[in-house]
């Protein structure tokens, strides 16, 4: 029986971010908000308990580990955040540091729901996760690409000057630096991306490979900006707790343990997936490009070497 419980771990840009989508959207009946720094997950639930009269019923209130034990869903964005010019991978030190203790306190409270991680670098980290909690991989989800892919979505919508809702395409691979576009099965409508190309219809190859450029480095361009991303992935993470408490069956680009799809494995990687109240369903294996199945596997290479670094 799903209680619509969640506990979240890390109440900083990105978890405030988070509990504050929840709230909003009416998707969960219980959060629990822990950090390291407590008096912070306490001054949030308040400030958000604030806006209760605006929003569907939620309990809401800053707690310890041993809150987890009944939570359907452990959402994980504790740890430190970029700095300008710093990647992803260049946090696994300290992250991985962070994760080993908060996974070992989770447990110990006898948690049993699923894992999603947000923290960077995101498919290290899920890895991680995967291996500090002896859970079956299907329960630990990364946020993965649902951001990339949100953001390839959103500036595909504008090139056509046409809803997101209705630009179909997907970013897979890494969280980061070596994550890639598949144009060629992106649609726009049901319309081929590069089918509109052909008919001149549309951005050009190069000014989609632009495109691209700037989803994947969307991030350093916010930071430099703001010192910050967490609207995008609060919303993002909303949404993938959304289809596991409503146990939607939806397809999202989540990062999760792969056992031979695309010619992979031992790696957790940012790929479409079914998800359900259960987990992870099932794992979408996409028909690449040559280029595309080469530039995954060279993601995925680099994702396992990192996977090496974290502590045991
Ligand atoms: P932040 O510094 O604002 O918040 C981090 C929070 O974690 C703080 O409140 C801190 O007190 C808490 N914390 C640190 N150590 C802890 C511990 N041991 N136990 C419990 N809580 C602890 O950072 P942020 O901007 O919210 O970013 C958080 C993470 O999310 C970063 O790693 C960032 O890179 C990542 N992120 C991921 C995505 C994605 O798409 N996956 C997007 C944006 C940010
Ligand atoms: C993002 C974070 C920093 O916004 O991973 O992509």
């Amino acid at each position: 029986m799903i209680k619509g419980k969640v506990a979240l771990v890390g109440s900083g840009f990105v978890g405030s971010s988070y509990a504050y989508c929840l709230l909003n959207q009416g998707i969960a009946n219980e959060l629990v908000i822990i950090d390291v720094n407590h008096k912070k997950a306490e001054g949030d639930a308040m400030d958000l308990n604030h806006g209760l009269p605006f929003a569907p019923p939620m309990s809401i209130y800053a707690g310890t580990y041993a809150d987890c034990k009944d939570a359907d869903l452990v959402v994980i964005t504790a740890g430190a955040n970029q700095a300008p010019g710093e990647t992803r991978l260049d946090l696994i030190e300290k992250n991985s540091k962070i994760f080993q203790s908060i996974i070992g306190e989770i447990m110990k409270s006898g948690f049993g729901g699923l894992f999603l991680v947000a923290t960077n670098p995101v498919d290290v980290l899920s890895y991680a996760t995967w291996k500090y909690s002896g859970l079956p991989p299907e329960r630990i989800i990364g946020s993965g690409t649902i951001l990339d892919t949100a953001r390839f979505r959103y500036m595909l919508g504008e090139a056509y000057n046409v809803d997101s809702r209705n630009v179909h395409a997907y970013i897979i691979g890494e969280h980061g630096d070596t994550e890639l576009p598949v144009y060629s099965l992106a649609d726009v409508a049901g319309r081929p991306v590069r089918d509109l190309m052909a008919q001149g219809v549309g951005p050009n190859e190069q000014q989609l490979d632009e495109l691209f450029v700037n989803v994947r480095d969307a991030a350093y361009h916010i930071i430099e900006r703001k010192g910050a991303t967490y609207y995008g992935i609060g919303m993002s993470l909303a949404r993938v707790t959304k289809a596991i408490l409503r146990n939607e069956n939806s397809v999202l680009t989540l990062s999760t343990l792969l056992t031979g799809q695309y010619g992979l494995e031992d790696v957790y990687i940012g790929v479409p997936v079914i998800i359900n109240r259960y987990g992870i369903r099932e794992v979408i294996e996409l028909s690449l490009s040559d280029d595309e199945m080469k530039k995954l596997h060279q993601s995925a290479k680099v994702l396992k070497k990192a996977n090496q670094s974290i502590p045991v």
